[in-house]
């Protein structure tokens, strides 16, 4: 499948979802307000992959990447990790709340796909 769609209505706020697209897992997290500004009060000068929260997602409450670590591409684990995000048991990653690599051997953020609100109730990814 080169597209698919979400229906975000079934997301509450502070889950995650995981979805499949092009065989691999798209996590989709449904941010409160306090992860928003958890996310966006870091310093980017002192991150790995600098790039700020608010170039990573489209709508704030609506954080989407795919789940492949950026070192050797196992799945993270949500919630968990030493900076709020995902960790990766494979080689100890931690990514924060916006998805981007904190501590541990990965290199980058987690990527982001391409994908639009199809509606304030929907998203199509890719
Ligand atoms: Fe994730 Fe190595 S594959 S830390």
């Amino acid at each position: 499948l080169a597209k698919v769609e979400v229906d975000l209505a079934s997301i509450p706020e502070g889950k995650n979802v995981i979805i499949k697209w092009r065989g691999k897992p798209v996590f989709i997290r449904h941010r409160t307000a306090h992860e928003i500004e958890e996310a966006r009060a870091v310093n980017i000068a002192s991150l790995r992959d600098p790039q700020s929260d608010e170039d990573r997602v489209q709508r704030a409450e609506w954080l989407v990447m795919l789940g492949v670590c950026t070192h050797l591409g196992c799945v993270p684990i949500g919630e968990s990790g030493d900076f709020g995000g995902w960790f990766c048991p494979c080689h100890g990653s931690h990514y924060d709340i916006s998805g981007r690599i904190r501590k541990g051997p990965a290199p980058l953020n987690l990527e982001i796909p391409s994908y639009e609100f199809s509606s304030d109730e929907s998203l199509t990814i890719g």
